[in-house]
């Protein structure tokens, strides 16, 4: 029998309450796997997968009435649905697949050119740093990256931020929630920053939604991103694009097609054929955390990766990693058995293979810092399979000394 092939469908769960066994029962999940990664790809519930089916099947009943009449009217509807959940004026709102597209077209978007300066920090996703890097040599602009270690502390992360603006800096790039690291960064502080010193601020926030309650139009961003298919659950491809009013009729989509001549955000609509029946689930994952409760998605989310990793750090005798969560934690590894990418790869793979459990590994964000291991809590997780999984890493990491 291998750590996760325990039932949990009987047991009690005080954590998220009663009905949790109904609850966790509305994902196809494989049940002989420790689910801890939620942050990287979500999970689609059975009602969110079932309504994108339905759509599905009218393609397929007749694909012209549906892309000649309906999707256009479908895609309105959908993105008005959307932006008011984020808190977000329609006209600044559109969709994209991902926010490796949004990233993409915002920084085309950038009036950058040679000596100028990007600025980023050591938490940004490594795939936005690789589009960042790019744009920066197609101009000739330099990226400065400031190092931000892994604090409760507000304004020191701000302070630091600071310090890297020059005379020379026309843009920041930085997370809202960010990926490795799972810090939570205080948007609206760096915002008053970037807008009193007239530098662009362009946010990725893949993690935002669905960690928290978004005031899209309040942050004081220039640009937005965002997913819907991590922590909000929809299928995957749904992204979404928020711009400021003065960014709206510079941004251009990926590819040119039909919607090329209509305004913002119509123009990102409909880029060629393709199936966009991720973003037209998107109602329907609001729907289905709506009825669970999005306060009690939120807070018992953060609370449970708290619990886990706790559980997980007492287990091998480590502790969580400083800094300010939403559902995903971080649990220092014994110092050195990760310092690079590919140690990280290699554990993680087998703690897949050997433990049946899904989770982040990763090497050290500075030289003071250890490798960590990140976990992720949704809904659909129990208590009992973090104290679980710590038991069964703990024997596992004695073994493979
Ligand atoms: C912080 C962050 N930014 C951007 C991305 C890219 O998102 P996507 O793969 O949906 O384009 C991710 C994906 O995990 C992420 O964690």
């Amino acid at each position: 029998m291998t750590i996760a092939e325990v039932s949990l469908q009987q047991q009690q769960n005080p954590m998220w309450g009663d009905d949790w066994a109904t609850v966790r029962s509305n994902w196809t999940l494989t049940e002989s796997v420790l689910h801890f990664n939620h942050g990287a790809y979500g999970s689609v519930p059975k009602a969110v997968r079932q309504h994108q089916m339905s759509i599905i099947e009218r393609v397929d009943q007749n694909a012209t009435g549906f892309f000649r009449r309906e999707l256009e009217l479908l895609l309105e509807d959908a993105r008005l649905k959307a932006a008011k959940f984020c808190g977000a004026d329609p006209h600044g709102f559109a969709w994209v697949k991902n926010v490796s597209e949004g990233m993409t077209v915002a920084l085309a978007a950038m009036p950058l050119k040679v000596g100028d300066e990007v600025l980023i920090t050591n938490h940004i996703y490594p795939a936005v740093k690789f589009a960042v890097e790019n744009r920066c040599r197609a101009v000739g602009a330099e990226i400065v990256e400031v190092q931000i270690p892994s604090s409760e502390n507000d304004e020191e992360l701000v302070s630091i931020i600071a310090a890297g603006i020059t005379n020379r800096t026309r843009l920041l790039v930085v997370d809202e929630v960010a990926s490795i690291s799972a810090r939570i960064f205080p948007i609206r502080e760096i915002a008053k920053i970037t807008k009193a010193k007239n530098i662009t601020l362009i946010i990725d926030g893949a993690h935002a939604l669905g960690t928290y309650e978004v005031e899209l139009d309040t942050l004081g961003a220039d640009i937005w991103l965002g997913n819907f298919h991590k922590w909000m659950c929809s299928p995957h491809g749904a992204g979404a694009l928020w711009a400021a009013p003065q960014w709206r009729s510079k941004l251009n989509p990926s590819s040119v097609s039909y919607s090329d001549r209509k305004p913002y955000p119509q123009r990102f609509s409909r880029l060629g054929t393709d199936d966009q029946t991720a973003v037209l689930s998107v109602p329907a994952a609001i729907d289905f955390l709506s009825q669970l409760g999005l306060e009690r998605v939120y807070a018992h989310n953060s609370a449970l990766a708290n619990f886990g990793a706790d559980a997980v750090a007492a287990a091998i005798g480590s502790t969580q990693m400083p800094g300010k969560y939403g559902a995903r934690r971080r649990v220092a590894l014994p110092g050195g058995i990760v310092n690079d990418d590919d140690a990280a790869y290699k554990l993680q793979r087998e703690i897949a293979e050997q433990l049946k459990t899904e989770l982040s590994v990763s090497p050290p964000m500075t030289n003071e810092e250890p490798g960590t291991l990140g976990i992720s809590a949704y809904v659909y997780n129990h208590p009992e399979e973090y104290e679980r999984f710590g038991q069964a890493l703990q024997k596992f990491l004695a073994k493979r000394k």
